[in-house]
């Protein structure tokens, strides 16, 4: 029944509609996160002594490339993967290969969030495989401070892995965690680094996903406060520019590359969200601030037949909300999500 919904979306020149929400938002954009494990624990993302899925639990790759082949024929036009860390998942290109196929045909865009540490080893055969765009996460350039916050990441490593990507002609974005009194100061120095390789550099709000042993009001840094300090260093102007994600983007005038901002918490980023997210699990989060969740992994594994996940999409999507509940809570400094970012990978 792959075969029928693949069929359906290569019909050129007539994608499939789009899956329209309660609020009238069309749904092109679907994440996927291929595994909750990570070869490093970012503070800020998870806890050092982190407990992860039972092996069993996953879906295999095989019935990834189905639900995916589900939402494609559902009017999906673009697929990020995603984790926890994406290419520590066994095998995790043979998915790569087969979703890369559907690309042209129903898929427009196959990209990857990575943390970088196994990109050298794979950065070709992505290419290879269709993939033109990654995000590579990286809070800083001081490679003792990202042995702090990732606890267990490799600096040079990651550095190797951004060579081999940029060789083998992967564009990259590089996505930095805006961290109070870590890499505040550091901003402008990536901002040079990034853009002195053509690369964009888009920092984000930490969201409250997760216990993690810190405190999260502490790490917290208004965006807004980033800007207006790289302001009085840089000239920065509002530009249209669109990657079909939440972030507002700036020019750099003395750089000449961009800058995106990722907003969460400082304002509502919700009114034009074109996503949902699915886990390895098979569990679909139609918010990535919200707890409910739909279960198509027993539609998908009820029978061969795709009409049953078709119709649990359908009604999963019925239930997309209008909008996250982020609070950063001082009171009781608990995550206003239980889940962490790993699970349904950002
Ligand atoms: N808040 C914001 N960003 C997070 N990430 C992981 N956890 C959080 C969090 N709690 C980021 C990673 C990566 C992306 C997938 O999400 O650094 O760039
Ligand atoms: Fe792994 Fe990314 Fe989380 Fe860091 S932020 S622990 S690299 S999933």
């Amino acid at each position: 029944m792959t075969l029928f919904a693949r069929d359906l979306s290569s019909s050129e020149g007539n994608p499939s509609p789009a899956m329209v929400d309660p609020f009238g938002r069309a749904l092109t954009y679907l994440r996927v996160s291929v595994t909750d494990r990570c070869d490093f624990r970012c503070t800020y993302c998870m806890a050092e002594n982190m407990t992860f899925l039972p092996k069993k639990d996953l879906l295999t790759l095989e019935e990834l490339d189905r639900l995916c082949s589900a939402f494609i024929a559902k009017g999906v036009r673009k697929i990020r993967l995603t984790g926890g860390e994406p290419l520590v998942r066994k095998n995790i290109m043979h998915l790569v290969r087969q979703l890369g196929k559907q690309i042209g045909s129903g898929l427009d865009e196959l990209t990857i969030t990575t943390n970088g540490s196994q990109l050298a080893r794979h950065a070709k055969e992505l290419y290879d495989c269709g993939v033109r765009r990654i995000n590579v996460s990286l809070d800083t350039l001081d490679p003792e401070k990202f042995r702090k916050i990732t606890r267990w990441g490799d600096f040079a490593k990651v550095m190797e892995g951004i060579d081999a990507a940029q060789k083998a002609g992967l564009k990259i974005k590089l996505n930095a965690v805006a961290l109070k009194g870590f890499n505040e100061t550091e901003i402008p120095d990536m901002l040079r680094f990034a853009h002195g390789r053509g690369m964009d550099l888009t920092v984000i709000e930490t969201m409250p996903m997760g216990e993690i042993e810190e405190d999260r009001t502490d790490q917290y840094l208004p965006l807004s406060q980033l800007r207006a300090s790289l302001e009085r260093q840089f000239t920065l102007e509002d530009i249209d520019y669109q990657t079909g994600g939440p972030a507002r983007y700036v020019r750099v005038a003395e750089t000449g590359g961009r800058l995106g901002f990722i907003t969460p918490l400082t304002h509502n980023f919700c009114e034009s969200c074109n996503r949902v997210r699915l886990t390895c699990t098979g569990t679909l989060y139609m918010c990535l601030g919200q707890n409910d969740a739909a279960d198509l992994r027993s539609a998908l594994r009820a029978t061969e037949d795709d009409g049953l996940l078709h119709a649990a999409i359908d009604e999963a999507i019925t239930r997309k909300p209008k909008g996250h509940d982020f609070i950063i809570d001082r009171t009781h400094k608990r995550p206003a999500v239980a889940r962490h970012m790993s699970v349904t990978g950002g």
